[in-house]
């Protein structure tokens, strides 16, 4: 895939005929409203409160623009990373998104195929529709991470971080803005909670500790199940004293995700974390928190390159992509604009929105007069407010 962009731009100009699926995110995301459920659809779309910071993560984006030089040669490209000793073909890896079973039947396992017909790492979410056991055989040899929520109860934390080193997976992304759910406007406006349902559980459903902690199994008794699961998930006394047990716990690389404060990010690296995801887990959490974006220069500065960062919240086109790296991050998470592709068209729609990143993240990085990540610095931004 040496020239990925001018690859995937004859394949669909050579077509002759408009692609049968969207090409730019909001188009995918106009397509899913359109088929999905509205509280499926809300799920996934919708933030925090009046969503205020879910807007202000992409209006950070408008604040920073590239300084394309010309003329360089760019002739031969390479997009390639390698993060904590993962390869990605390109510097971005799937986000966890939990419950992806309300989108479409194959959820996670459809986003495991099309991460490995792409060699993109995945990152999969604590709260997936299948198993991580599952996941990881549909994903084959391709690299996958696991995120895991911390459950109130320790055992249970061991026995997943377990069957995540045994299950193939090569690093733990330990998300700590969620010991609670956000207040979803939309979602309590709909009375859409999946977690009710029994959707999003099957990593807990089929673990030995939780199923010991219940008196009848989840088959027999479904309901009593998910109530154990949300009793175990909602931890709001989380602190970094549990962080360095998870640390301890695991002997693969730690990486926590969520944090927006500089001073978070060095009690992280003291905590001995390998990576930081500088997050605001898409504005659904912190109604009028910080956008993930303002928060990141402040952060990297404090970190000065002891560990990566990485970073989400907002990233929709490869621009995007560039200016995350151009201030600080070594790579970043796509979310929400997979999961459209998935509602849409199940792995092929993941497979094409990862194509389309991937091809415009190529063209910009070239058009901006780079020919490698390893070439990105602060050099390609200018803030302009
Ligand atoms: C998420 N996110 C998330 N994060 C996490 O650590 N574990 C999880 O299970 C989930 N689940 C989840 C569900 C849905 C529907 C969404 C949209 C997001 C947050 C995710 O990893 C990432 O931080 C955000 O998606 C980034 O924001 P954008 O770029 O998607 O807007």
């Amino acid at each position: 895939m040496a020239r990925p962009g001018l690859e995937r731009q004859l394949a669909i100009y050579g077509a002759g005929v408009p692609p049968e699926h969207p090409i730019a995110p909001d188009e995918w995301e106009a397509r899913a409203k359109a088929i999905l459920d509205p509280g499926a659809f809300g799920y996934v779309a919708g933030g925090a409160g009046a969503e205020d910071t879910m807007r202000a993560n992409r209006a950070a984006f408008q604040r920073w623009r590239l300084r394309p030089r010309y003329p360089r040669d760019v002739a031969e490209r390479e997009l390639s990373i390698d993060i904590l000793g993962t390869p990605a073909p390109a510097p971005f890896l799937l986000a966890p998104v939990g419950v992806l079973s309300i989108v479409h039947p194959e959820a996670e396992l459809a986003v495991a195929r099309a991460a490995a017909a792409t060699g993109t790492p995945l990152i999969l979410s604590s709260v997936s529709s299948y198993t991580l056991e599952q996941v990881a055989e549909a994903g084959g040899d391709s690299p996958r991470w696991f995120q895991l929520y911390p459950p109130k109860d320790r055992d249970l934390l061991a026995s997943l971080l377990r069957r995540a080193e045994r299950a193939g997976y090569r690093a733990i992304v330990l998300t700590v803005d969620t010991t609670m759910l956000g207040w979803r406007e939309r979602d309590l406006a709909l009375a859409y909670f999946p977690f009710l349902g029994a959707q999003g559980v099957a990593n807990y459903f089929s673990d030995p500790v939780f199923r010991a902690g219940l008196a009848q199994p989840p088959e027999a008794d479904p309901r009593a199940a998910v109530m154990r699961f949300l009793d175990v998930f909602i931890n709001p006394s989380f602190s970094w004293e549990d962080v360095r047990f998870v640390r301890d716990t695991t002997r693969l690389p730690l990486l926590i995700k969520g944090l927006t404060h500089p001073e978070d990010a060095e009690e992280a690296v003291e905590a001995g974390a390998d990576g930081i995801v500088v997050s605001n887990h898409g504005g659904r959490q912190v109604d009028g928190a910080i956008a993930a974006l303002d928060a990141l220069p402040e952060i990297a500065e404090r970190v000065a390159g002891r560990v990566p960062l990485l970073f989400d919240s907002g990233i929709r086109g490869g621009a995007d992509v560039l200016k995350a790296l151009a201030l600080g991050a070594s790579a970043v998470l796509l979310g929400r604009p997979y999961v459209f592709g998935l509602a849409v068209a199940g792995a092929d729609g993941v497979e094409q929105v990862i194509r389309n990143l991937t091809a415009d993240l190529d063209l910009t990085l070239a058009l901006c007069g780079r020919r490698a990540v390893a070439e990105i610095d602060g050099a390609l931004v200018s803030r302009v407010d």
